[in-house]
């Protein structure tokens, strides 16, 4: 295997400029004085290197059937699902598989190599499970991708949907998730809750509920989360995907539960592109803002990540499978532009959400895979700022994907000048 020496790049948290020596597939050393021979150089010039990012919630089944077979014109919610009803009825595993590819590999040229999607389990014929665990399978040169099974349609609002979901984990889902806020009764999704803690026991998987992604404070299905994570001793291994009541919840309440899922050692993603149009559309005004309370939750030591959710379907007909785009959306939704806070938003999309998926060997140190990637940005301000693109990344020693970065040129006054949007020494 070859080896590559990257050298002149800005590490995260450090001002010298390091090299990183790939042999084997490792990284075999790391310092600002590592300088062996190696089969390939490449010079990182001072931009910013990263572990790669992680995308921990995507429904890649969904991923680019915008206006297929309709758009959704109130933009709720609710239409999307009634959308995705329709979108279904016969539906093959071949779109599936072409448009999951793709997105893949759009998010792999930004960056991400460690990808979680919901896979609808509960759709009868099979084909969403099927379409997306030959993807992981076809795909895994570039990506790690891991699948959970997700009941769309519930799980006790017919009588197949628990036999289905089991059938989901049986074929190689890696994670069980659940939909308790849109059973047909308080009591349903309670057993939802139930059923999702007692399969991923049965199968010794992970678990990632959709959860209260709603704006009514009453809504606390987080609540029996956290008790059945603490009850059953499966703390870390336990993910609150959305949880956007929590918005509305009193303070005293949500002061309590914030203590709950520090002890549960609770996951926490948040969805900043659909969530921010999705939820609380039915307010009037004042309007909240519909988003789970990120700032107390990383204040409180809770891990917080971000997902990119829908990409181009019937809930968010946008985006491009950036987690730079979505550090930078929840930058301004959830009022983190505090100098030391732009540095949690690039955590949110790397270590925290490493943590959330249980990857082993993740990061930049000497013996891991060497997973990587170099964005075109100095700093983490920058690749926010900009939502640089990512110049390289390379998977256990290989480099997967090369971006060139767009040049603007732009004529003032029939003279031509570069614009990069990048401060120079000029800018005092
Ligand atoms: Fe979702």
């Amino acid at each position: 295997m070859s080896t590559i020496l990257v050298k002149n790049a800005k590490m995260r948290g450090s001002e010298e400029l390091c090299n990183l020596f790939i042999k084997d597939g490792v990284f075999a050393e790391i310092g600002p004085g590592v300088s062996p021979e190696a089969d390939e150089v490449i010079d990182a010039a001072g931009k910013l290197v990263s572990a790669p990012f992680c995308d921990p919630h995507l429904h890649l089944d969904a991923v680019l059937s915008v206006g297929k077979p309709r758009y959704n014109m109130s933009g709720t919610l609710i239409e999307g699902i009634n959308i995705w009803g329709e979108r279904m009825v016969g539906l093959t595993k071949e779109t599936i598989k072409q448009n999951a590819r793709d997105v893949i590999k759009w998010e792999v040229a930004n960056g991400s190599m460690f990808l979680r999607t919901h896979a609808d389990a509960t759709n009868t014929s099979g084909v969403v499970v099927d379409a997306l665990l030959e993807v992981r399978e076809e795909m895994k040169d570039l990506c790690d991708l891991q699948i959970v099974a997700f009941p769309q349609e519930c799980i006790f609002t017919f009588p197949e949907a628990p036999a289905l979901m089991e059938e989901a984990m049986k074929k190689g889902c890696d994670v069980v998730g659940g939909l308790p806020y849109m059973e047909y009764s308080p009591e349903d999704g309670l057993r939802d809750v139930k059923f999702v803690f007692d399969l991923a026991e049965k199968y010794g998987a992970m678990i990632d509920i959709h959860c209260d992604e709603n704006t009514d404070d009453q809504s606390r299905y987080i609540e029996a989360m956290t008790r059945e994570t603490l009850v059953r001793g499966m703390q870390g291994r336990v993910t609150a995907s959305h949880t956007t009541a929590m918005h509305n919840y009193n303070n005293d309440y949500a002061f309590k539960l914030m203590g709950f899922l520090k002890k549960a050692e609770m996951n926490m993603i948040t969805n900043p592109f659909a969530n921010s149009c999705l939820q609380n559309r039915t307010d009037g005004y004042p309007r909240h803002r519909g988003h789970t309370r990120v700032d107390e939750l990383l204040a409180n030591g809770i891990n917080v990540c971000i997902g990119s959710d829908d990409i181009m379907d019937p809930w968010y007909p946008m985006g491009k499978g950036s987690p730079l785009a979505g550090a930078y959306l929840l930058m301004n939704y959830a009022q983190l532009s505090g100098y030391s806070q732009v540095s949690q938003l690039i955590d949110m999309i790397t270590c925290n959400s490493a943590k959330t998926m249980r990857l082993e060997g993740y990061g930049l140190k000497v013996g891991n895979p060497a997973n990587m990637i170099i964005l075109d940005a100095e700093s983490e301000f920058d690749a926010i700022r900009l939502q640089s693109e990512c110049l390289y990344v390379i998977r256990k020693g290989k480099v997967i994907s090369r971006t060139e970065p767009a040049r603007r040129t732009v004529v003032f006054d029939g003279k031509e000048e570069q614009i990069d949007f990048k401060l120079t020494e000029k800018n005092l």
